[in-house]
């Protein structure tokens, strides 16, 4: 998965999505109901002089959880820390980062979910009442101890909204699912990327590039740096349709977005199950990848174009996916 061009994780190639990452919601395209509503608590939370409640934000990976938490910051002109759920290892390493807070703060702990259960607790009184209560010290001298912590807006990011405590999730006042992108968003997103980067396409050539981009921004921007190379060496510099179709074929993208990758597991399941129901763990073991990557990264989208289906019994590829792949479908 490494070399995997479409995947939505961060890769290194992502260096610059710095620059291109919209900084106020107005910039911020798609995700309406998300964006509306939370355009409305940040304009209370200002009126009143108080911080915004806590958010969690979840969903596939790539769709613009980060964006979103510096663009709240930005909005409501605070600062913001950032944590990362797998680096916080020891009860110590999140009551430093509580304790850096300042008034007003943004802490935005991306991966929120892979917290170990017994550090997460620290934060239930921090989001609650702002307090920070450990134990210091060990056996016969260890003592309890609270300390006041300034008012923060804790900001939360996961792809496994299900992963989560239930104490933890209860504790988040504002909670937002984000939804792969149409199209139309990811054309104006690769429009936008075209005019930050002083780098034009054609219409038709971002239409074809968002079509392809598996619902995803992240996707849509690194597909248009890939074509933009294909552009300057093959052609001259534009990115017109033709060298569009040319470098995503060469990219092995297909029509709707899909790799190898996806083809390996939707043929894995028609030719080894005879086209499922089959287990997660089956899949997993047959394909050689981790069953959580799947269940992240590859199969949300498979699941959202209606290449396969889930059911009670295990993962199904659809009559659509055998046409798709070309491969006859039976009955059964
Ligand atoms: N609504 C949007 N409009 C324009 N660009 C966007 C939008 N959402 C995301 N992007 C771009 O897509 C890229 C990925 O977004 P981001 O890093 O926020 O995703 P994420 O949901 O945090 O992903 P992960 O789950 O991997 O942390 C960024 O480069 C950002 O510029
Ligand atoms: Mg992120």
């Amino acid at each position: 998965m490494d070399d995997r061009i479409i995947t939505g994780e961060v890769t290194e190639e992502d260096g610059f999505e710095e620059n291109i990452r919209p900084s106020r919601i107005t910039e911020y395209i798609g995700q309406t109901e998300v964006k509306e509503n939370l355009d409305i608590f940040m304009k209370a939370a200002k009126m009143r002089g108080e911080t915004l409640d806590h958010v969690l934000f979840y969903g596939p990976p790539g769709l613009g959880k980060t964006t979103l938490s510096y663009i709240i910051a930005n909005e409501m002109q605070v600062g913001i820390k950032t944590a990362n759920g797998p680096s916080i290892e020891k009860s110590g390493d999140l009551a430093a980062i509580l304790s850096s807070l300042e008034e007003g703060d943004i802490l935005f702990i991306d991966e929120i979910h892979r917290i170990p259960r017994y550090i997460e607790e620290i934060l239930y009184p921090a989001m609650e009442d702002f307090r920070l209560e450990i134990m210091v010290g060990s056996d016969a001298t260890s003592r309890h101890i609270a300390i006041d912590l300034p008012h923060f807006t804790l900001v939360g990011a996961t792809t496994r909204a299900g992963d989560l405590s239930s104490p933890l999730r209860d504790r988040f006042g504002i909670t937002s699912k984000l939804q792969y992108y149409t199209k139309e968003e990811l054309t104006q997103i690769v429009l936008r990327t075209s005019k930050v980067l002083n780098c034009p396409i054609e219409k038709e050539a971002a239409i074809e590039l968002a079509g392809r981009s598996r619902g995803t921004p992240r996707i849509a921007n690194r597909l248009f740096k890939r074509v933009r190379d294909y552009a300057l060496v093959l052609g001259n510099g534009t990115i017109d349709l033709k060298i569009t179709k040319v470098a995503l074929e060469r990219l092995k993208v297909d029509a709707l977005g899909l790799d190898d990758t996806d083809y390996h597991l939707l043929r894995a399941i028609i030719e080894r199950f005879n086209g499922g129901p089959v287990g997660i763990e089956a899949i997993a073991s047959s394909i050689g990848e981790e069953q959580t990557t799947i269940e992240d990264v590859y199969e949300p989208y498979l699941l959202q174009i209606g290449l396969l289906k889930r059911t009670s019994r295990g993962r199904v590829v659809t009559e659509k996916a055998y046409e798709h792949l070309k491969i006859p479908y039976k009955e059964k």
